[in-house]
């Protein structure tokens, strides 16, 4: 029987236990945690995705506050506000949503919020990190914490399987290959240069899929009982919805859930871990500075 891993449970779960934890960080320290979100121009995907987070964060008892700039901010006015930011002391998390007009540079508008405030775990030394022995970054990234979260509430060892990982991107597929090394699985990172890739996949206990592209991961890339997370969010036409179309992951779901012992759905997998992991980093930050 195939595990369905239902990322939406595991995730409400994780809300349920933030919301208490957020609750006896107030009453014993009187600190209740706060996230700024900062959303530059109208791409309505992004303004949908901090709407989410934002909805979240008032679930669990963790103030947000939302700045919501026009598409022609400077990359001189963004970076003023993050410092802003940066200085107070109601504000433990910065989240700069990506992805950024063309007229600011994402690198420098993310390597300028604080490590101690980098909730989203996006600054290139937190990320840099990962793959230092005997060091943990000051937050890892959310969606790359998120997979491993769900692997361990299933219940799946990580240490000695092989794991092998698709798509090497800065934000996903990287840390996530990190992550699974640090917890001792012997790790392959593929990409668009991989030569034979189903040769490489089928060796996979663990297959993590971050390419971006629909159905990609068909039935015989797989190997029969391997753990399979699908991390993409590709949309696709679909006459039959109203909207037209419809969310699919990186992996042909129907075919590979004959085969795989688990998987995560699209939507309902990692997607809402995404969001279940910055609560967390949030909580954590504010831990940190109750503990100073
Ligand atoms: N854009 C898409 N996903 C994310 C995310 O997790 N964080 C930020 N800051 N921007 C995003």
């Amino acid at each position: 029987m195939t595990t369905l891993i239902d990322g939406t449970a595991i995730a409400a779960t994780i809300r349920d236990e933030i919301k208490d934890d957020v609750a006896r960080l107030k009453a014993q320290h009187g600190i209740t945690p706060g996230l700024a979100t900062v959303l530059v121009g109208d791409d309505p995907a992004s303004a949908t995705y901090v709407r989410s987070k934002r909805k979240a964060c008032a679930e669990v008892g963790i103030e947000s506050f939302g700045y919501e700039l026009p598409a022609t901010t400077t990359q001189d006015e963004l970076l003023r506000l993050v410092a802003e930011l940066g200085q107070r002391a109601d504000v433990h998390g910065i989240l700069v949503q990506v992805p950024l007009p063309d007229q600011i540079d994402e690198k420098t508008a993310l390597d300028a919020v604080p490590i101690q405030k980098d909730v989203d775990g996006f600054n290139p030394a937190n990320l840099g990190v990962l793959g230092v022995k005997g060091q943990r970054p000051v937050f890892a990234p959310c969606t790359p914490q998120g997979c491993i979260e769900l692997l361990d509430r299933t219940g799946v060892k990580i240490a000695g399987k092989r794991a092998v990982v698709l798509g090497r991107s800065t934000i996903v597929g990287l840390p996530v290959a990190l992550m699974l090394l640090s917890r001792d699985a012997t790790v392959t990172l593929c990409h668009s240069k991989t030569v034979n890739l189903p040769s490489v996949t089928r060796e996979a206990d663990i297959l993590v899929a971050a390419i971006g592209k629909a159905h990609f991961v068909t039935a015989d890339m797989v190997k029969p009982g391997a753990v399979v997370i699908d991390v993409g969010t590709n949309r696709i036409a679909d006459p039959t919805r109203k909207s037209g179309s419809r969310l699919v992951g990186d992996v042909d779901f129907e075919a590979v859930k004959e085969i795989a012992a688990a998987i995560t759905p699209v939507p309902g997998g990692v997607g809402p871990m995404t969001i279940a992991m910055l609560l967390k980093n949030t909580l954590l930050a504010a831990r940190r500075r109750a503990e100073k």
